[in-house]
């Protein structure tokens, strides 16, 4: 509960019992990985940003709660085959799903909890909500593949880079506030504020994510280091070390990324610490940051409200 307030804590705890309920299957390896992966806890980010900003425009019933489940479920999904993707042995502070089970059934429950958020969004019977998450799955694939082409690609901009942090990452944020707002029935405007408040929020939590690979605490994150040098992933940190470093900086950081050479992440580190490339990401992250409070200041909401606030300042200033 370290992002959410006293306030939402009902829709939290409600949220909770039907993520456990609608991961049930007959199937014994299906409930085995769903059961390892939510025991495995995570922060619950984008379900809360859906309950708050649900509860924030004044909404009354109950089917936020479904909705949150389906966000969660889309982002498990997601981080299933981006584990496996990305070869990655730790998440959650524990071994991940591929490296326990094996990569082909990570990659099938992956699918199982995909379709099951989609017969959940069935259940909530609003044909807008299910056009948005669908296009919203659509465009995280798109840009998970869109990453996978670039790995080992040193010349990916800046602009680039942010185009595919806002498909795999941003959108999932965006859906999740202006899913609700959807729900509570607001106006177009307010809908798209909101989710402009959730995109720019997304932003500055995957620049976060990207600082974090680089200089977090594993203990912490529960996720390894690295993992990103190891892909070859041109992340802003060192997009930023070289086009601010000196030619042997650039050219160093160049190398390592071609080669997916994650020896050299601490001659990387070095680098992109000399550079100001750390301190260039967070400062970015703020400006997402500020841009999503900007979106939010025509809703108070107030305990939610302040809530969601909060968790902007979170995402962008947050060691784990
Ligand atoms: C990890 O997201 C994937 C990214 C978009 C960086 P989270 O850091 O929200 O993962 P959990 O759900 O808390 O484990
Ligand atoms: C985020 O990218 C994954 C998705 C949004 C699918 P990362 O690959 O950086 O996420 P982590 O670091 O594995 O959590
Ligand atoms: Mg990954
Ligand atoms: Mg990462």
């Amino acid at each position: 509960m370290k992002y959410a307030s006293e306030a939402i804590r009902p829709d939290f705890e409600a949220l909770d019992r039907l993520i456990v309920k609608q991961l049930h299957s007959d199937v014994g390896l299906v409930e085995n990985i769903g059961q390892y992966i939510v025991e495995g806890g995570g922060k619950r980010l984008r379900p809360l940003l859906c309950l708050l900003t649900a509860r924030a425009l004044g909404y009354q019933d109950e089917g936020h709660i479904e909705l949150a489940t389906v966000i969660e479920f889309l982002h498990t999904a997601t981080l299933l085959h981006d584990d496996v993707v990305d070869v990655s042995a730790l998440r959650r502070g524990r071994p991940t799903a591929n490296a326990h089970f094996g990569n082909a059934s990570t990659v099938l429950v992956g699918d199982f909890i995909y379709s099951r958020a989609f017969q959940l969004l069935v259940r909530l019977g609003n044909l807008d909500i299910l056009q948005l998450i669908a296009d919203t799955t659509n465009q995280i694939a798109e840009g998970e593949v869109e990453q996978l082409a670039r790995a080992g690609d040193p010349a990916t901009t800046e602009e680039q880079y942010l185009e595919v942090i806002r498909k795999k990452t941003a959108v999932l944020f965006a859906a999740a506030c202006k899913g609700a707002a959807m729900l509570a029935g607001v106006d177009a405007s307010r809908q798209d504020a909101i989710g402009q408040f959730g995109l720019n929020l997304g932003l500055a939590f995957q620049i976060i994510d990207d600082v974090l690979d680089y200089e977090g605490d594993p203990d912490l994150m529960g996720k390894n280091l690295g993992d990103d040098l190891a892909e070859g992933k041109s992340t802003l940190p060192l997009i930023r070390a070289m086009v601010a470093g000196s030619p042997e900086q650039a050219a160093a950081v160049r190398s390592a990324i071609l080669d997916k050479d994650l020896s050299r992440l601490p001659e990387v580190l070095a680098i992109i610490r000399e550079t100001g490339a750390l301190d260039y990401s967070r400062g970015r992250a703020e400006e997402f940051r500020d841009l999503a409070l900007e979106a939010l200041a025509g809703v108070d909401g107030g305990a939610f409200g302040a809530n969601l606030r909060m968790i902007a300042d979170l995402s962008a200033g947050r060691s784990a």
